[in-house]
């Protein structure tokens, strides 16, 4: 029944036997047990092409990307692709003055022309295995992963999954030579900003190029001129053919964090307790310092990756928190959980886990909630990092001088450090508030004197370089100091979710075997940490609200009805206008609706988190058809419960990435070494 009612709903989703085949980030090596399925949704290829420990697989033309994203090669020579959110940074770090490529997008007309990103490494999945055995069997982790660490640029890791009931080696070789090949102006790459960030309809160009370099043997070397393009085991071939509606996706990637079989408990915490504060506290820095943004020019450039990134956050967690409240996440949970009891109930090794998960979760929570609540009060004072870093220096005797990170602004930060506090002192549970915090703020007379006599009287907050040996007794270094007790507690608490500290994890080990015998139908995947995953579904649309469908692709149509001038989220690069005007796209153009137009992004259902940005999206044949880069406001709490009826991920069209490349770009070359020219 249910079943059929929502098939009516939308006709794109694939319904297996048991569930929805959409939802899950499955192991690349386990692959084999979904390939059945994966075939019947429009997979052509074979469990070995996605995974092979003997031979090249798609698994080696997909790498991490820098500390936090997904990127995948696209020729012989090296040549990358990732997100424009991804590049970002290293764009940035290229910029100046004369050259600002954030703005105005660089396209190398040549390899000599491609520019070195220093400190952005790439990292290659060499192979994975499960350990749990030898680990079982008395092995040291250390003995494993020094013995899996052979070879130029090799480091490994030992992740467990199923909250510590299997371990899983994974080793990586690390390219350390990476350079900048080409970025579209950011009014493409970042069209829409933070207004259209986590929304569709969506018209963002997120993509950036890269080219990895190496050794004249293939492997990692610093950066040198004698370098030469890394030559992959294997890299995605394009498709220019496009996607509709219904079509079999993948995405293949490194997704970083979910939590799909938390106790309501959990889920209570993120949606009523940690949301909630971290919304609340983000809401007041992101109006300070758009107020300021918008008075000088010069601020809104030099703050717009600290507002872009303190928005992310801030924008999801809304999403999240109303998506498990319309899903009824924690009441669904509770039953499940009662149900869970009643059969666990003369299993003696099972009977009283709930219970004894529930007294974890009430012994440890407040522990959590003071770092998450330190996080994003002092933790999002400028100065008071810039002090530790100071201190640090210090006490570590290295250099002898601070030096003032350019693009700080000392009236953002004094507001925001007189909101955190206040906010600190209203929030924190007594017992962790420092008493020498109290007598400092009496002794100013009021929170804003008491930051004043900080911000006044520190001599870390000046342009150019400070002296270390000069900083003895300064008033931030001291302020900073405060809070040694508190860093100290929090160092207790630094996992990735409130479920992960060990007095709560060691009860989920017992919990998820648990879960595998009671409820056998369902299909457990490993929650997300930031390892390589699978996760296949279609091109999809949904239903945003009653009677409300969003189409599955966007288009060049879209983007000229947002532009706007006099909107720095909308404004579009002329060059984009005149191509529309004269309809110059080339064979870029397609029919859509009876209209001439490019395509620029598209929906789907593949299960997606954070870190997955810049993924390659393939279809059924294996070949790139988009670069994941985001989901859609009503997908958010993902993380925590999957809709399938709703939740989808952002890509954006392989061909609008071609577009801009040719028609923006004009690099040709760049066209014929991906093979469409
Ligand atoms: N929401 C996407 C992700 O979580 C994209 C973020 C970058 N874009 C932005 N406007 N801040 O990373
Ligand atoms: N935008 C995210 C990323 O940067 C992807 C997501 O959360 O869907 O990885």
């Amino acid at each position: 029944m249910i079943k059929r009612v929502i098939l009516g709903i939308i006709a794109c989703l694939t319904i297996s036997s048991s569930t929805f085949a959409d939802e899950g980030m499955w192991l690349p090596t386990l692959i084999k047990e979904r390939i059945k399925e994966m075939r019947k949704m429009g997979f052509k290829l074979k469990a070995e092409d996605i995974y092979s420990s003997e031979k090249a697989s798609l698994k080696d033309a997909v790498v991490q990307f820098g500390g936090g994203c997904t990127g995948e090669f696209v020729s012989e020579q090296g040549l990358l692709l990732t997100n424009h959110h991804c590049g970002y940074g290293s764009i940035q770090k290229l910029s100046s003055v004369e050259h600002d490529y954030l703005t105005y997008g660089y396209w190398a007309q040549s390899m000599a022309e491609e520019l070195p990103v220093p400190g952005l490494t790439v990292s290659l999945l060499v192979s994975m295995e499960d350990v749990t055995e030898r680990l079982a069997a008395g092995e040291k982790r250390e003995d494993i992963i020094a013995s899996a660490t052979k070879g130029e640029g090799y480091r490994a890791s030992i992740e467990s999954i199923y909250y510590g009931n299997q371990h899983i080696l994974y080793v990586y070789q690390t390219f350390r030579d990476v350079r900048l090949v080409g970025a579209p102006p950011s009014s493409i790459g970042k069209f829409g900003g933070d207004t259209d960030n986590w929304i569709w309809p969506r018209h963002t160009g997120d993509f950036s190029i890269f080219r990895v370099y190496a050794d004249s043997n293939n492997q990692p070397a610093d950066y040198s001129k004698e370098n030469v393009p890394y030559r992959p085991k294997r890299h995605f071939k394009i498709s220019t053919d496009g996607i509709k509606e219904g079509d079999f996706t993948m995405i293949y990637g490194f997704p970083g964090n979910t939590q799909e079989y938390v106790i309501s408990d959990a889920v209570e915490y993120v949606a009523n307790v940690s949301n909630p504060m971290k919304i609340a506290l983000r809401t007041q820095r992101l109006e300070t310092i758009s107020a300021a943004q918008a008075k000088d020019p010069a601020v809104r450039i030099a703050y717009a990756a600290k507002h872009a990134g303190i928005a992310n956050g801030w924008k999801k967690w809304q999403g999240e928190s109303l998506g498990l409240e319309r899903l009824g996440t924690v009441e669904k949970k509770k039953q499940y959980e009662a149900a869970f009891a009643e059969w666990a109930a003369d299993k003696p090794q099972y009977a009283s886990l709930l219970d004894s998960m529930r007294a974890a979760y009430a012994t440890t929570t407040e522990g959590y909630f003071v770092r998450e609540l330190f996080n994003e009060t002092i933790g999002a004072i400028e100065a008071y990092s810039y002090a530790r870093a100071a201190q640090s220096a210090i006490d570590r005797n290295a250099g002898d001088y601070f030096t003032l990170p350019k693009d700080y602004n000392i009236d953002i930060d004094r507001t925001i450090a007189r909101q955190m506090i206040a906010e600190f002192m209203k929030r924190m549970p007594t017992k962790y508030i420092p008493e020498a915090l109290r007598s400092g703020i009496k002794g100013s007379g009021s929170i804003d004197a008491y930051v004043d006599s900080l911000f006044n009287g520190t001599k870390i907050l000046r342009q150019g370089p400070t002296a270390l040996e000069s900083l003895a007794g300064d008033p931030m270094l001291e302020f900073a100091k405060i809070f040694a007790p508190i860093v100290s507690h929090n160092s207790r608490y630094l996992y990735r979710n409130l479920s992960n500290v060990p007095s709560i994890e060691k009860w989920y080990r017992t919990y998820m075997q648990a879960l595998r015998e009671w409820d056998g139908n369902r299909a457990f995947y490993p929650d997300a940490n930031f390892t390589l995953r699978v996760a296949y579904g279609t091109i999809c649309g949904y239903e945003n609200a009653d009677g409300e469908y969003h189409t599955p692709l966007t288009t060049l149509d879209g983007i000229i009805a947002k532009d706007n001038p006099q909107i720095y989220d909308y404004d579009i690069p002329q060059e984009l206008r005149d191509i529309y005007k004269n309809k110059e796209y080339g064979r870029w153009a397609i029919e859509k609706d009876g209209r001439t137009t490019v395509p620029v992004c598209f929906l789907a259902s593949n299960h997606t988190s954070g870190g997955n940005s810049g993924s390659p999206v393939i279809n059924g044949r294996g070949e790139l058809v988009g670069i994941n880069f985001d989901r859609t406001w009503r997908s958010t709490m993902s993380d925590i419960e999957f809709d399938p009826t709703i939740c989808r991920n952002i890509s954006v069209d392989i061909r609008y990435v071609l577009f801009v490349v040719d028609c923006i770009g004009g690099a040709e070359y760049l066209l014929k070494e991906v093979g469409v020219k």
